[in-house]
């Protein structure tokens, strides 16, 4: 088993300071722990630049928003905070954590005049599906996305995760490396921490963000998609079409681009525009600017 990663060696900026990682620690009456009152980032990088950096603390800041509180820093500084984690870990290529959350002042529903805690920590995360290139093997989550009447969908607030957690473990324990989450209205929404594509004849079809994130690497996708003269449609996609699509991929921070190769009993086959796709972001990722 790996190490756990409260009994690591390393850093973490935690409020301001760079801490041990050991002695990195919250108390347990923390509000952000019972009820889920946290926001959070994952982002990598390559060759000692973190990608969209700048668009991950941007969207940290809105989470933080959405979830009614302030992150008690300047965007500067926690851009300077991933900064300083990587080069005293010694990190080119790595995975970023940056999280607020409230913290242990008070405990009960309302959040009163707890303190927002940040905390940015980083680690080497190789291929999110260690099985990638095959395409990975994924079934249908018991769980929904919320209507955005229900939850702060466009947030990456930690409670957001309580559904899709479930409905992975739930995949991983039957064999399947993730899940396939519909919407509320049963509309196809994302993966349980990626976005989700198919290709029909060689165009792009991609469910509109309306219940869940609008993954920056989406963003990127679509941009790339678009700029080498593909067609993208972002639409609601029905349950029903996945019998219509040739290939399928996933693409978020941590998957980067994950070609699907089955989704219960539909069948995809990695193709052409899934690895074109892969090599512009692989260009992408790795071109300074
Ligand atoms: C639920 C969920 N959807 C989508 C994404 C993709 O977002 P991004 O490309 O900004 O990492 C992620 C990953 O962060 C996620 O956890």
């Amino acid at each position: 088993m790996a190490i756990p990663f409260h009994d690591r060696d390393g850093w973490i900026w935690m409020n301001g300071e760079m801490i041990a990682n050991r002695d990195a620690k919250i108390h347990v009456l923390s509000h952000g722990l019972h009820y889920a009152s946290a926001v959070f980032e994952g982002e990598r990088a390559y060759d000692g630049q973190v990608f969209k950096s700048a668009e991950h603390t941007a969207r940290l800041f809105r989470s933080a928003r959405l979830m009614g509180f302030e992150i008690p820093f300047a965007a500067e500084d926690i851009e300077a905070a991933k900064r300083q984690v990587m080069e005293r870990m010694g990190f080119a290529n790595c995975y970023l954590r940056p999280i607020a959350w409230r913290g242990s002042e008070q405990l009960s529903v309302a959040p009163g005049a707890t303190k927002i805690n940040v905390a940015v920590a980083a680690w080497e995360w190789g291929a999110y599906f260690p099985d990638r290139m095959k395409g990975i093997r994924m079934t249908h989550a018991q769980w929904r996305r919320p209507s955005p009447e229900t939850a702060p969908c466009a947030a990456k607030a930690a409670g957001l995760y309580m559904i899709a957690s479930l409905s992975k473990q739930a995949a991983e324990a039957e064999g399947y490396s993730d899940a396939l989450m519909l919407d509320w209205r049963g509309h196809i929404a994302e993966a349980t921490g990626a976005n989700i594509f198919f290709v029909r004849d060689g165009v792009l079809h991609t469910p509109i963000p309306e219940g869940f994130l609008n993954g920056i690497t989406r963003q990127t996708i679509i941009a790339l998609a678009r700029a080498q003269g593909l067609i993208v449609h972002e639409r609601a996609i029905w349950l029903q079409e996945l019998d219509t699509f040739e290939e399928c991929f996933l693409t978020g921070s941590a998957a980067e681009i994950t070609p699907v190769a089955e989704i219960g009993r539909n069948r995809f086959k990695p193709g052409a525009i899934t690895e074109k796709l892969m090599a512009a972001f692989h260009t992408a990722t790795h071109t300074k600017v």
